[in-house]
C-alpha cells in the first residue's frame, strides 16, 4: 500500500507553514519517512532527508540561509534538491560536497497545498487539479490535523454516509456550515439509507438513497477517488467539502480537510467559522495541528451535552466526534472482528478496489485509478430524483467538476 500511495502527488504540507524566502524550516513525516521542508532564497521549496549526511543531526536546527539549508554542527550546506552544495569544514579544494546528496522529493503549490511525490522519478504524474484546488484562493479554504490511527480506518469513515444521521444529528441543526438545509430534513427522517455503490473511473460513486416526498429519492452521492481522496455531499449553498487521508505512518495519518464553493468566494463569516474549528475542521493545541479536543484528554467527553442530545456522542464538532471513534478502534482496527452490513457497501467495495489496484501496481506495473487527471475532476452531489432512474445516469452531469456551473445541491 506505501508503494500505490507512491503513485500519486501527496499533500505534505499548507503553504502557509512555509509564508516566505529563507523561513524556518518544517519537519513533516509521511509514508514513515522523516523529512525536512524548506523554502530557500530565491523562493523554490525543497523536501528532502531530515538527518543530515554527515553524522545524522536533526537539519530542523539549519541555518536556512543563501540558497540552502546549512546543518548547524559543522556547516555542510544542502540545495532544495538535497545536494550538498559546501563543506565547509573539509580542506578547500576537496570535490567530496558534489558526491554528497540527500534523498529529496518535489514540492510544489497549488491550492493552498504544498503537495509531493515520492515515486519513482520516470513516473512522476501531472500536477493534481482536483477542483478545490482549483478555484480562485478567495473560494477556498483548507485545514489539516494530526490523527491517531490508521489512515484507512480514519477514510472509511469518510465515505460511511450511514453514521450521518446518527452521530453528527445535533450538529447539522446548530453548525454554522451545515444548518438550515433541506438536506439535514431528510437526513433525519430517513435513518436507513439504502447504498447502491458503482465503480467511477477513479473510484467510487456512494449513492445513499433516501426515501423525501412524492415518491421521489433523495440522494447523496460521495466521490472517493484514490488512494484517499473525499468529497462529501453538498447542503444547500453551504460550501462543499471533504478530505485526503495521508499516512504519516501505519499508526497515524493527517486528515487534510478542504471547504470551496465552486462558484463564489466564500463569506468572511465562512471562513471565521472554519478558522474557529467549525464545520469539519477543528480548533488546535496551541502551536501545533493537534486536536485541542484529543485522546488525551478523552476528547473533552461533554456526558450532559450527551444526555441532553445536544451532541450525539457527547464529543463536539464533526471533526473530533468522528476522529475520536476512529481513534478508539485502536491504532489499526482488527477487521477479522468486524460484522459489516448493507450500509458498509462503499466501504467493502473501496477495500477491494485498492487490494486490487495495489496487486496490479506490483505484478504488472499498472497505474492505479486516481493518478489521471479526468479522475480527480469529480464532484459529489445532492439531488432529488425520481424513483425509477438510477442515479449514475440521472446524474451523471453533476458528478463532473465543471468550472463556472453551480454544484447540484438540495
Ligand atoms: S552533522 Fe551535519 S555537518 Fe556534521
Ligand atoms: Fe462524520
Amino acid at each position: 500500500m506505501g508503494r500505490l500511495f507512491r503513485s500519486y502527488w501527496i499533500p505534505a504540507l499548507l503553504t502557509e507553514e512555509l509564508p516566505e524566502n529563507d523561513c524556518p524550516p518544517v519537519r513533516v513525516k509521511l509514508l514513515s519517512e522523516r523529512l525536512i521542508a524548506f523554502r530557500d532564497s530565491d523562493g523554490r521549496y525543497g523536501l528532502m532527508d531530515e538527518f543530515c549526511a554527515h553524522r545524522g543531526v536533526s537539519l530542523w536546527f539549519g541555518r536556512n540561509e543563501e540558497c540552502g539549508l546549512r546543518c548547524p554542527y559543522h556547516g555542510w550546506k544542502y540545495d532544495v534538491t538535497g545536494q550538498c552544495v559546501d563543506m565547509p569544514n573539509e580542506p578547500e579544494h576537496s570535490a567530496f560536497a558534489k558526491k554528497v546528496k540527500l534523498k529529496s522529493y518535489p514540492l510544489v503549490e497549488r491550492g493552498g497545498v504544498l503537495w509531493t511525490y515520492m515515486g519513482p522519478p520516470a513516473n512522476q504524474p501531472p500536477i493534481p487539479e482536483y477542483e478545490f484546488a482549483n478555484v480562485p484562493s478567495s473560494h477556498s479554504f483548507m485545514s489539516k490535523r494530526t490523527q491517531e490511527c490508521n489512515w484507512l480506518q480514519a477514510m472509511e469513515g469518510g465515505i460511511d454516509s450511514s453514521h450521518v444521521s446518527f452521530l453528527h444529528r445535533g450538529d447539522l441543526k446548530t453548525d454554522p456550515l451545515f444548518k438550515g438545509t433541506r438536506a439535514n430534513q431528510y437526513n433525519m427522517k430517513d435513518l436507513r439509507p439504502v447504498f447502491e455503490v458503482v465503480e467511477s473511473p477513479g473510484g467510487l460513486y456512494i449513492g445513499a438513497r433516501r426515501n423525501a416526498e412524492n415518491g421521489q429519492y433523495y440522494w447523496r452521492i460521495t466521490q472517493w477517488v484514490m488512494p484517499s481522496f473525499t468529497m462529501i455531499p453538498p447542503r444547500g449553498g453551504h460550501p462543499v467539502h471533504g478530505h485526503f487521508w495521508i499516512p504519516i505512518d501505519d499508526e497515524n495519518c493527517w486528515t487534510w480537510s478542504y471547504d470551496y464553493h465552486p462558484t463564489r468566494p466564500l463569506t468572511d463569516g465562512e471562513v471565521a467559522a472554519m478558522r474557529d474549528g467549525k464545520g469539519i475542521h477543528v480548533k488546535y493545541v496551541p502551536g501545533t495541528y493537534r486536536p485541542l479536543a484529543n485522546k488525551d484528554n478523552d476528547y473533552l467527553m461533554d456526558r450532559v451535552a450527551q444526555r441532553e442530545g445536544r451532541t450525539y456522542s457527547g464529543i463536539e464538532g464533526f471533526a473530533m466526534q468522528d476522529a475520536s471513534l476512529q481513534e478508539s478502534m485502536g491504532p489499526i482496527v482488527d477487521r477479522t472482528k468486524e460484522t459489516l452490513v448493507s450500509t458498509d457497501s462503499g466501504i467493502i467495495m473501496a477495500r477491494q478496489r485498492l487490494l486490487r489496484a495495489v496487486k496490479a501496481l506490483e505484478q504488472s506495473g499498472v497505474v492505479p485509478p486516481g493518478v489521471d487527471l479526468e479522475h480527480q475532476r469529480v464532484r459529489s452531489a445532492s439531488v432529488l430524483l425520481p424513483a425509477d432512474q438510477p442515479f449514475t445516469d440521472a446524474a451523471r452531469e453533476a458528478l463532473i467538476a465543471q468550472p463556472g456551473v453551480a454544484p447540484a445541491t438540495v
